[in-house]
């Protein structure tokens, strides 16, 4: 209610004031999201998706089809989804499983589904060389070796990726194991464990999605959505919670945090546990990125996870209006918590979470490569299906130091099959950007540096491509992406005619 309130009263105020306010405004007013009006909606849980034991493999069947959902109360938006009208179900998985995906795609036009955060085989990765016809199924099998972690599926389609992700489909993928196991953090999911899976929505007047592509912005919208619906409230089950907090938006950043500013821990980033809790107030996330976070609760209490404005706007020169900001100067309720009836309070977070999680790679001897993104290049090229641009052949971690030489432009950069720890942040004065623990994203201010030392996974094979990108979704499909290969020692890449067939 207040906020309705402040929001209406600063609209009544830019109206009394007229043009010559509106023309000396460098701030794009705040957007109002749709849905505020009813009731919160119960925050929807996915539903989860285990999959069958089919002589010891882990097959899961996934269907991407069109529907339509209540992404807003009362109003019927058509979408597309994963086994259902809208987003997808969470897929749990433990390590050391080897799993079958089988994806169909139901829709009427390719796609392709990718498994963000996920070490694996290039031919089961699911990038823009593995696209579905339509009617077709698609089946990746591989073992899931890498530690407990917050994953994701998405689609992949050569040029067409913001939109297949706009209209809906994205899902949360969880990896289990002993190491989280025998933690004692919340773990029953839906519970006191749940998904917290961003995407934002423009609608339009009939309440149908919103598809224009504006040349700055691309998909970027204005109504966020948690678990594909608007404005929603959890009433907790627990007085502590972990949130799985996922950006599943094309273009914007959120800079998480509480209402009150209170405290919570980073348990985990997007490619699993840290070594131990980090306490922060805000945590901002760029596009595909995650953090698991612990949040305590009085019995009964009221307090809303927001996006934050970010101080200093991450670096983009204020008042430059061919600089759009992101959101990065936007406010948004993302989720009303109410605290549970009862329960004792919970004692301290584990000290220790992962041990092994500490270990920083020696890349003394490593090879190191560099990466300048420039609108919406890298390293001056724009992404060719039909070119290598890196060649890996060697099972070493390598160095790889990434630039974002747009002076009032923000980037991130996601590479597949790898995770990475971000050795040092330079030429920024950014401090919010998340550079602890393992991940396989980074957001990059304008002008700044980030050198990562990078572990990829080990699967050579010179004929299919594995992808590094910008994962703001609009720079993505306009080209800000490079391929590169995993070998045999001396070997080279030999693409073949994998892709168009
Ligand atoms: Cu989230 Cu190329 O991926
Ligand atoms: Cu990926
Ligand atoms: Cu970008």
């Amino acid at each position: 209610m207040g906020t309705f309130g402040r929001r209406a009263f600063i609209r009544g105020a830019v109206v009394l004031l007229g043009s010559a306010a509106l023309a000396s405004c460098t701030r794009p007013e705040q957007p109002e999201p749709a849905g505020q009006d009813s009731e919160p909606r119960a925050l929807p849980i996915p539903p989860v998706l285990e999959g069958s034991l089919v002589d010891g493999v882990r097959v899961f069947d996934l269907s991407a089809q069109a529907g339509a959902a209540e992404l807003l109360a009362g109003v019927s938006t058509p979408t597309w989804g994963f086994n259902g009208p809208h987003m997808g179900p969470t897929l749990l998985m433990r390590r050391g499983e080897q799993v079958r995906m089988q994806v169909t795609n139901d829709l009427d036009e390719m796609t392709a589904v990718h498994w963000h955060g996920m070490k694996l085989p290039a031919k089961a990765d699911g990038g823009p060389h593995s696209p579905i016809e339509p009617g077709d199924t698609w089946t990746a099998e591989f073992t899931v070796d890498q530690p407990a972690a917050t994953l994701w599926y998405h689609p992949h389609p050569h040029m067409k990726t913001a939109l297949h992700c706009y209209r809906g489909l994205a899902g949360a993928l969880l990896i289990d194991d002993p190491v989280t196991d025998s933690l004692a953090l919340p773990h029953a999911y839906g519970v006191d464990d749940i998904p917290v899976v961003i995407t934002d929505q423009k609608f339009t007047e009939d309440g149908h999605l919103d598809e224009v592509i504006d040349p700055d912005l691309g998909l970027m919208g204005t109504t966020p959505l948690i678990n594909g619906q608007a404005n929603v409230k959890l009433d907790a089950q627990a007085r502590r919670l972990r949130l799985r907090v996922l950006n599943g938006a094309g273009m914007r950043f959120y800079n998480v945090a509480f209402s009150d500013g209170r405290p919570f821990s980073i348990v985990a980033t997007d490619s699993g546990l840290l070594s131990e809790p980090v306490e922060v107030e805000y945590a901002l996330l760029g596009p595909a990125e995650r953090v698991e976070i612990i949040v305590d609760l009085e019995p009964g209490e009221e307090v809303t996870l927001r996006s934050e404005p970010l101080s200093g706007n991450f670096g983009i020169p204020e008042g430059n209006d061919k600089a759009p900001d992101f959101g990065f100067q936007h406010s948004f309720d993302l989720l009303a918590i109410t605290g549970p009836e009862g329960g004792d309070a919970p004692g301290e977070l584990p000290a220790k979470l992962d041990p092994a999680a500490a270990a920083v790679p020696s890349v003394d001897r490593a090879p190191e490569r560099e990466f300048l993104l420039n609108t919406f290049q890298i390293n001056g090229l724009t992404m060719d299906m039909e070119r290598v641009d890196v060649e890996i052949d060697h099972d070493g971690p390598e160095v790889w130091a990434v630039t974002n030489e747009n002076p009032d432009w923000p980037h991130n950069f996601h590479i597949h099959d790898a995770r990475f720890r971000v050795l040092e942040l330079t030429g920024t004065d950014v401090a919010q950007v998340g550079t602890y623990g393992w991940k396989d994203t980074v957001a990059i201010p304008p002008g700044a540096t980030v050198r990562l030392a990078v572990e990829f996974g080990h699967f050579p094979d010179p004929t299919i491509p594995y992808m590094y990108h910008c994962h703001m979704l609009l720079h993505e499909d306009q080209g800000m992406m490079g391929q590169f290969v995993i070998v045999e020692p001396g070997e080279g890449a030999e693409l073949g005619h994998m892709g168009h067939h």
